[in-house]
């Protein structure tokens, strides 16, 4: 191979290994280590092969993927995992928060203690390779796996991936940054094209993408849907050229489950190619790579390359020395420790008027309204869903913390799903009387049936499907639904036939139930009154509510389903002291927020959420959390409303319209006033901002300024700097953008002069036609405040080289 190779990168960042260009393929190679070429040398095409084709662990431990190694050459299994908020294995597993909280709480040593509790913990229960972090930029406010990123700013994001993959690695495992790249909606995820020009790539999705290779991640997943007319996992573009040549990547890519089309994706870059959900084994990386390679139309050296980054990594993790065999227990109390440190830095509290929070001594009677007061909701759908060994419920840890002297009751607000009667469905549902039926393994389930409906109304149909695939429709496509875990969807429907049909896929090669309820609009009504005439006698309602973000699916509004906007309105009609507590995984709007007087924004705050809640509710923990998305007054404010070319696409392809303007650019650069700004969190203590002095560093930036804690309580303020256009740069600019922050803990009237620190990168723009970044140059305006919308501090400095 070696003759044929042009060198281009000595990355040095992980292996003592240089990058070549290979020309027989034009893979971006890397030069293995004299153990892994001597491995490789003695190795059959069979043994190459199974280590770029995954297949199913053969126990069953619920592991996403498995290689089965060589065992005659010492060379061991490979067990791959998700996921992005806890192990998730047929096992119990500490639920960790959603890494949207993680990112709210702009915490990068918070994000290093998360990535070692998973990396503990999944070294701990037999995993070698974890698939996470996800590192998308939030760009659809309905996009479903929102919960599982991290933000829309690509400052932020990066340095939250870095510190996460470095934390789980520091523990020997390995993390696998995904879904590379533009995975930013569900809608037609396998198949949507999705347009973006170069600058909005380079400036917006891929920054967090290279801050994971700079902080040495061991796998990179690229995603199911295409970036500008190419496969994400057969693009030359991004994976030989961007992230193996002008990266030094020098891991290997997987494909997402499903995600790879070919076999001539190995020559695009592709080192391993997973499975399609009910499938054991993908054709393209076995049966057809080894006919390519058995017929010369794909040279050898692409799989030799592909299993030299695979054994690379195994090799710098300690798997070729018996790292498997030599596994920490795992460490619960510190894992759940971490938890509810995130749950609580990372919940943003977003409306407090008159000090309605925290609760004190005059709120001795309280409502809690909603389900998930009672139920916890931890964790959200998906490949993201984790089971706990246990979590407390809110109403357990608010009782418990309230006292003997405030009185605590609960009410649902909503109606459980019952089973649709039998008597509505035609031909008989295959049902039993939950609701629940088996789906096996062997087959998929298709039930097609007419429903005939009593009353006009809005009817709640939920579907779950624990451990496979499920789809719900109702009169042809308007209600459909496709889980992977449980979801909702609300119709309205007049009286009289509709159609129902219902569909399941098992996953994983394991039967499992899939159950289908409803809510009629006379149960939701009676359910919601009975919560109203609770609150109207207590002096704080507590309204708990949730949404069910999950993979393979966007949200089909940002209002809350199954009647809880109008339960929170309700309520708040009924009592003015009305607390809502969002157990939601991303933006919603909030048509009831004038009529209450506090919102906390938990998100799914993984197993300690609930004693988590109870104590910022309290005020035994000042809420400091920031939100890394901005919150629209409306669906048709957005950056991407009204414009089905931007969302969900039209023809197949979905385009980044707004171009660079993702998020709060779009609003600040159309002047939209959002209901929440990114940036956004009060505390129950406020700050002050003074003294700005900019200084120049090394073509980047030091911004001092001092902050200044005037309440009455400790808290953390996380201070923001934000930088404006530069004159000397042609292409589009954001009107501000995130350039640094720093979390500042203060006590009571404490100050301290604080130092952020901003590089030049952040400082600059791409240039598309040099193919570098270019540092504006020049006078720009520096702003620092404690939220993009609230920057009180303001200087104009000059940027030099
Ligand atoms: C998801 C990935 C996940 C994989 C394995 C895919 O459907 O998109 O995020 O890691 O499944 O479970």
């Amino acid at each position: 191979m070696a003759a044929a190779l042009t060198l281009v990168a000595s990355a040095g960042l992980t292996a003592p290994s240089a990058l070549a260009v290979d020309k027989a393929t034009s893979r971006t190679v890397i030069t293995p280590s004299s153990r892994v070429a001597a491995l490789i040398a003695r190795m059959t095409l069979d043994e190459k092969l199974s280590f770029v084709s995954g297949s199913v662990d053969p126990r069953p431990t619920g592991a996403a993927g498995f290689v089965p190694g060589v065992p005659r050459l010492g060379i061991p299994p490979l067990r791959l995992t998700d996921g992005p908020n806890g192990i998730r294995l047929n096992t119990e597993a500490t639920a960790f928060p959603a890494p949207v909280a993680l990112a709210s709480s702009f915490d990068d040593g918070l994000a290093r203690a998360y990535g070692r509790e998973l990396g503990r913990e999944g070294r701990a229960l037999g995993q070698d390779v974890l698939l996470s972090p996800m590192t998308n930029i939030i760009r659809v406010p309905q996009a479903g796996r929102n919960f599982e990123t991290f933000s829309e700013d690509p400052l932020l994001s990066s340095r939250m991936v870095s510190e996460e993959v470095k934390g789980i690695q520091g523990q020997g495992l390995i993390a696998t940054v995904k879904h590379y790249a533009l995975n930013n909606q569900e809608t037609d995820r396998t198949t949507v094209d999705v347009r973006a020009d170069e600058q909005t790539m380079r400036e917006v999705e891929l920054p967090a993408y290279q801050a994971a290779v700079d902080a040495g991640a061991g796998a990179v997943m690229c995603a199911h849907n295409k970036v500008n007319g190419a496969h994400s996992c057969g693009s030359d573009e991004l994976l030989n050229t961007i992230l193996k040549e002008q990266w030094g990547f020098q891991g290997w890519v997987m494909s997402d489950w499903g995600a790879a089309h070919s076999a001539h994706d190995i020559e695009a870059g592709l080192d391993q190619s997973m499975f399609a959900a009910g499938l054991q084994e993908s054709p393209y990386f076995s049966r057809d790579l080894k006919a390519a390679i058995q017929a010369g139309t794909i040279p050898e050296s692409a799989l030799t390359d592909a299993v030299a980054r695979i054994l690379g990594q195994m090799e710098r993790f300690g798997l070729l020395d018996g790292a498997a065999a030599t596994r920490p227990p795992r460490d619960r109390k510190g894992a759940a420790e971490v938890a509810i440190r995130v749950a609580e830095s990372g919940a943003v509290l977003l409306k407090n008027d008159d000090g309605a929070l925290p609760l004190g001594t005059e709120d001795d009677s309280l409502a809690l309204i909603g389900t998930p007061a009672k139920t916890p909701k931890v964790t959200g759908g998906g490949s993201a869903n984790v089971v706990p060994e246990s979590a407390a419920s809110p109403i357990e840890t608010i009782t418990r913390r309230a006292g003997k002297r405030t009185t605590v009751r609960y009410e649902a607000g909503t109606a459980p799903g019952t089973a649709i009667p039998a008597a509505s469905l035609s031909p008989a549902p295959p049902f039993d009387r939950d609701g629940t039926v088996k789906v096996t393994t062997d087959s998929t389930f298709t039930y097609t049936a007419s429903l005939s409906v009593p009353a006009e109304g809005d009817y709640t149909f939920r579907l779950d499907a624990a451990n496979g695939y499920g789809s719900l429709g109702v009169d042809g496509k308007n209600a459909t639904v496709s889980v992977l875990g449980s979801t909702t969807a609300t119709v309205h429907l007049t009286a009289g036939t509709h159609t129902l049909s219902l569909f399941g896929l098992a996953a994983n090669g394991a039967e499992f139930p899939l159950s289908l309820t409803w809510v009629t609009p006379a149960a939701a009504a009676e359910a919601r009154d009975r919560a109203v005439a609770l609150a109207r006698k207590v002096r704080t309602p507590v309204v708990f509510v949730q949404d069910e973000g999950t993979e393979d699916k966007d949200r089909a509004g940002l209002g809350l389903a199954g009647g809880q906007d109008e339960l929170i309105s309700a309520v708040a009609d009924a009592n003015p002291h009305t607390v809502v507590v969002l157990n939601t995984g991303s933006s919603i709007t909030m048509p009831w927020l004038p009529k209450v007087d506090a919102v906390l924004d938990m998100y799914y705050p993984g197993q300690e959420g609930a004693a988590a809640t109870a104590r910022l509710l309290y005020g035994d923990v000042n809420p400091s959390g920031k939100l890394t998305q901005t919150f629209p007054t409306s669906e048709r404010a957005t950056p991407v409303a009204g414009d089905p070319q931007a969302f969900p696409g039209t023809g197949g392809t979905e385009t980044y319209s707004e171009g660079i303007h993702v998020g709060y650019k779009w609003y600040d650069k159309q002047r939209v006033k959002p209901l929440f700004d990114f940036g956004h969190g009060l505390s129950y203590t406020s700050f002050s901002y003074r003294d700005i002095a900019v200084k120049q560093r090394q073509g980047g930036l030091s911004v001092s300024f001092t902050l200044t804690n005037t309440g009455r309580r400790a808290g953390q303020e996380v201070a923001q700097v934000y930088a404006g256009p530069s004159r000397n740069i042609d292409a589009p600019q954001a009107v501000r953008k995130l350039v640094g922050y720093e979390k500042v803990r203060l006590a009571p009237g404490q100050s301290r002069r604080v130092t952020v620190t901003v590089d030049a990168r952040t400082l600059s723009s791409w240039d598309t036609d040099r193919g570098r970044w270019v540092l504006g140059t020049g006078p720009r305006d520096i702003r620092v405040g404690g939220s993009s919308d609230a920057l009180p501090l303001r200087a104009r400095t000059v940027v030099t080289r």
